[in-house]
């Protein structure tokens, strides 16, 4: 059987890649670029200057790719492109792109959802995972458990009922004074910090599977409102650290419980909150006492990037799902639809 090499495409927020995987699971390149400088001062992503942005990144990206993966255009199987959930006008300059190349070589189009892409970021850090799984998708936009049976389904356990974590995160970091993106700040200043220096609250201990962030986001938006109104300083690290921790404390404490009344094994965690360090370690403890088996992508495949685009866009191929060339993008898509 020859070869299936996948040429991947993601656009669907502050990151222009493209990235070729072959057989699925063989990353040969995968290039990244951020647009984190030009979005920080502003201190959160601009739609319009992200769409500005993809569109002169997104031809020289995809060159490369193709180059560093040391293959020819005419050796590409397909060409699988991010088209929903992210930003509309994001979303299309790489669905446009992706559509203009397939079409002139003759290649199918494959539509990949972003979520389930994140899900698949974690076969390509280990090879030998196979569903069924349960899969936590911690990202700047979306808070998902999510049951992963077999390579096709995908069934929402639980989700975040407003903020998404990685929200949070940057939005209380923001108010803190710190850069943008917010989460992998806070993840290195609460190492430094007390977690126990101040009891924010940890939402929504009723409901099984449900998240809420906005709650806590307000809670530290006011405790840092009242230090700034009394002149009390509360050391910076010990905010960020009590923030995380009550993070963490509700994203483990559900995973956990929807692992055991569902009984799954594995638990699989993707996006870019997936890349903290204490959501990390207490996931790792939690499950190993449990005997649970966890996995979480590298750090190069936890934020966004097209190889996991890429492998998704595999096996939709060989499931003979491609799409026409209609494709339009679908900024609020759902999980599991296509
Ligand atoms: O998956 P991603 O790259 O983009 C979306 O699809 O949203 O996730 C970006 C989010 C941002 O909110 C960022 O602050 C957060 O992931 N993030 C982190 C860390 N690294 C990235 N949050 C907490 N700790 C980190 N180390
Ligand atoms: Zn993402």
């Amino acid at each position: 059987m020859s070869d299936c090499i996948i040429l991947g495409v993601e656009s669907s927020c502050d990151d222009t890649s493209a990235a070729v995987v072959k057989n699925g699971r063989q990353v040969l390149s995968n290039i990244i670029a951020s647009q984190i400088p030009i979005h920080q001062k502003y201190g959160g992503v601009v739609p319009e200057i992200a769409s500005r942005s993809h569109v002169e990144a997104l031809l020289p990206v995809i060159d490369e790719a193709i180059k560093q993966a040391g293959v020819q255009k005419n050796d590409l199987s397909a060409v699988a492109v991010t088209y929903g959930p992210g930003l509309v006008g994001a979303l299309l300059v790489g669905l446009s792109g992706a559509k203009s190349l397939a079409w002139s070589l003759d290649l199918p189009l494959i539509g990949v959802n972003h979520l389930e892409g994140h899900v698949y970021g974690n076969f390509l850090s280990h090879p030998d995972l196979e569903p069924p799984f349960l899969a936590l998708v911690v990202s700047g936009g979306h808070t998902s458990l999510l049951a992963v049976p077999d390579y096709e389904t995908f069934q929402t356990i639980g989700q975040t009922r407003d903020d998404a974590a990685g929200e949070a995160f940057d939005k209380v970091a923001r108010v803190m004074g710190l850069p943008y993106p917010g989460g992998p700040e806070i993840d290195r200043l609460s190492k430094a910090g007390d977690k126990t220096a101040i009891a924010f609250p940890r939402a929504l201990a009723d409901a099984p599977y449900d998240f809420s962030f906005s709650g806590l986001k307000s809670a530290v938006i006011n405790y840092l409102h009242h230090d700034r109104q009394t002149g009390h300083v509360t050391p910076p690290a010990d905010v960020a650290a009590s923030f995380q921790a009550a993070v963490v404390d509700v994203l483990v404490e559900k995973t956990l419980r929807a692992a055991a009344d569902h009984g799954f094994e594995t638990v699989v965690m993707a996006g870019g909150v997936s890349a903290n360090s204490a959501l990390r370690e207490a996931l790792a403890a939690e499950t190993k006492r449990r005997g649970l088996r966890f996995l979480y992508p590298s750090p190069l495949y936890c934020t966004d990037n097209a190889a996991m685009i890429a492998c998704r866009g595999h096996y939709l191929f060989q499931q003979g799902k491609t799409s026409d060339w209609r494709l339009n993008a679908v900024p609020g898509l759902a999980l599991g639809k296509l």
